[in-house]
């Protein structure tokens, strides 16, 4: 019969990926988020897997099926991500961070819903943790991070700045403006830009194929 076989190069590694939105509820029935999918990062979780890494995916509220051999977190909260990404990441090898983390959260939480007869809705917003970047300064040596940047402007230059910033080994810029890239989408158009100064931009491709094409980097650094 037919059979699909994998290279093995990620076979005793451990993985850590953080993928889909995060949800900050300012009462029962409403929350600030964004549009990712998480398709990107289950991408990269599946594509880890099949080369033999032992992967945990911590992962906002997504609707996707992971292979059960994936070990899986499910969170709502940027700060709920924050806190089960930090008990992984000392043991990983490799950090994916491709979760589209809000950056606030509602400073207040109506336990009851707020009604829009009374006079106009006003949210005030706090800082979340900086994943990512809370993570990668205590980055081991031996540790890799790739994490993403999701742009509206020159992306080249946001994301070479940011790479550096953030202390990444590689990171994937997308400009979420370009059709057919970035949330939602099933396929992506990145720019890759890793610690040696490599620095390419890939045509419109599957994400499961920018996936298995970043994991190639990764092992050249
Ligand atoms: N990230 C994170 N935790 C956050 C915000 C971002 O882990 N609270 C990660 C993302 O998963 C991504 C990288 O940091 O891998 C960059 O995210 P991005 O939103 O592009 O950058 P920010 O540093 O949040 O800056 P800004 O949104 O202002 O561009
Ligand atoms: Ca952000």
């Amino acid at each position: 019969g037919l059979r699909a076989v994998s290279p093995q190069d990620l076979a005793g590694t451990r993985v850590l990926v953080t993928l889909g939105p995060t949800r900050e509820f300012f009462d029962p029935v409403r929350f600030w988020s964004n549009p990712s999918s998480g398709t990107m990062g289950a991408s990269l979780a599946v594509a880890a897997w099949l080369r033999g890494a032992e992967v945990t995916a911590v992962c906002g509220p997504v609707s996707l099926w992971l292979p059960p051999a994936i070990h899986r977190i499910s969170v709502t909260t940027a700060k709920e991500m924050f806190e089960a990404a930090s008990d992984i990441w000392p043991s990983a090898d490799i950090g994916i961070f491709s979760a589209a983390v809000a950056d606030f959260s509602p400073k207040s939480y109506g336990a009851t819903k707020f009604k829009k007869d009374s006079g106009g809705l006003q949210v005030e917003f706090t800082a979340n943790p900086d994943i990512l970047g809370t993570l990668a300064a205590s980055k081991r040596t031996n540790q890799r991070i790739i994490g993403f940047a999701a742009e509206t402007g020159d992306l080249a230059s946001l994301a070479r700045e940011k790479r550096e910033r953030k202390n990444m080994d590689m990171i994937v810029a997308n400009n979420v403006l370009t059709p057919g890239a970035g949330f939602a989408a099933s396929t992506n158009e990145v720019t890759v830009i890793d610690s040696n100064g490599r620095e390419e931009t890939w045509p419109t491709l599957p994400k499961t194929e920018v996936a298995w094409r970043l994991l190639d980097w990764l092992s050249l650094l």
